[in-house]
């Protein structure tokens, strides 16, 4: 069984300052011993079908067969679907190895944008993947219905070749277009919500079309899922310790946000994914944290000050790779000729390796909480393992606050009335 790639410390968080009282964090973290159990009966019963999906292969092969046609017709990949059906996609642009087909995703259907892309678009040569779990999603049906009239316009003659839809196995709108056009169809679990299906048919097709490992990708989740599940105590799941800590830092009034900072461009987009899988996973019954994703070093020019001296109800989380060494070197001659001997024969990988230990340690001298994780690179191994990190950490971040981390009746009552406004005349 491989080992978790992530290395997590807390030492920020549990000392100094901004720690929360050590017996809030270890009531949150007895609270969690009934989260694990739950977990582990789930995944002993198949009820929380999540779970299962690091181990398939099944859906592999069907998604490599599909992007195989998919390749050879297609120079470019249009990727059409919101929310949970398109942010995990595109945190995994990150891993792209293939520029050609070039997968693009549109998930806003702002008419300013999505027009320009349209015009920009060789229609013979686009393939469109329409995501829709729920398959009736207005902005997915907005853009994909006239799309039709578009490619015949252009000259496609077999309309069904340039479209793949994947939606969950009943009837819906986005269903019966498929089977109008006579596109293939694909399955999207009915047991997984579309925030947690990334690692399913959602994030795979598009993930084998930019070359990505995707069994590296099911690897790394798989490790992390084992070494929660498998876990003695809490103490020895960092999804579990990292929900303790947010739970003891809310029980003190002292978690209105809690702060994704990668330094690395990799995991840049990363932090929409994640946004909103805490945001729609957590935020109910009046309790919640706003989560903030930044990025490393550029926002330490633009929120490091609110941070340090803002209000004290923050928990940060800095996610570090190994970056000493990389990037071109600063010749020492110039660098001393111009007075700046501190850069002399340093790269820009150790700049951002000492930038991430001096915001960690800012932080934490002006009471704030920090937490850090490291992972060597990221990779699919490592992607996956973050993605099945923060999703269990989620999940049981939902158990110890009492709420569902599983619906989003917010989104759906905006759905009804969104649909209700564009009905009146
Ligand atoms: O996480 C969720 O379930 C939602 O945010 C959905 O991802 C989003 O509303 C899109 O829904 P659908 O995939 O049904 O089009």
């Amino acid at each position: 069984m491989s080992q978790s790639p992530l290395t997590v410390s807390l030492d920020l968080a549990l000392s100094g300052k901004g720690a929360p009282p050590r017996a809030d964090y270890d009531a949150s973290l007895g609270a969690a011993v009934g989260a694990l159990a739950w977990l582990r009966q789930q995944a002993a019963d198949k009820s929380l079908e999540l779970l299962g999906v690091p181990a398939r292969t099944d859906d592999i092969r069907k998604a490599r067969a599909r992007a195989k046609e998919i390749a050879a017709s297609a120079n470019r990949v249009v990727v059409l679907g919101i929310g949970g059906s398109s942010l995990g996609g595109q945190a995994l642009t990150a891993l792209r190895k293939n520029a050609v087909p070039f997968v693009e995703f549109y998930d806003n259907p702002d008419p300013f944008s999505w027009t320009a892309a349209l015009k920009r678009f060789d229609l013979k040569k686009t393939h469109f993947i329409a995501i829709s779990k729920s398959g009736g999603t207005a902005e997915v049906m907005m853009q994909v219905l006239p799309l039709v009239e578009m490619l015949k316009k252009a000259g496609v003659r077999n309309i069904g070749k340039h479209f793949t839809i994947i939606t969950e196995p009943h009837d819906s709108a986005l269903a019966a277009f498929a089977d109008s056009i006579k596109a293939p169809k694909l399955d999207h679990p009915l047991g997984v919500g579309g925030r947690y299906s990334v690692l399913t048919m959602v994030g795979l097709l598009p993930a084998i079309l930019m070359g990505i490992d995707v069994k590296q990708l099911r690897a790394g989740a798989a490790a992390v899922l084992a070494q929660t599940l498998g876990a003695k105590s809490p103490a020895d799941s960092p999804a579990a310790t990292g929900a303790a800590l947010h739970h003891a830092l809310a029980k003190q009034g002292r978690l209105a946000n809690t702060i994704l900072w990668p330094y690395c461009d990799a995991l840049a987009v990363f932090g929409g994914w994640w946004k909103q899988l805490w945001a729609e996973s957590l935020g109910k019954d009046g309790q919640g944290s706003t989560p903030v994703s930044v990025l490393g070093p550029v926002d330490q020019h633009s929120q490091l000050q609110l941070f340090r001296d803002g209000p004290n109800n923050a928990l940060f989380t800095l996610v570090t790779i190994d970056m000493k060494g990389h990037g071109p070197v600063v010749p020492k001659a110039s660098a001393k000729a111009l007075g700046q001997d501190y850069l002399a024969g340093k790269r820009p990988g150790d700049l951002i390796a000492a930038q991430s230990r001096g915001t960690a340690q800012t932080l934490f001298n002006n009471g704030r909480p920090v937490r850090m994780i490291h992972v060597k690179k990221v990779d699919a191994f490592s992607m996956g393992a973050l993605m099945m990190h923060f999703m269990l950490e989620t999940i049981i971040m939902g158990r110890l606050m009492g709420v569902n981390p599983f619906d989003q009746p917010g989104v759906e009552e905006a759905k009804i009335l969104a649909r209700q406004y564009l009905s009146q005349k």
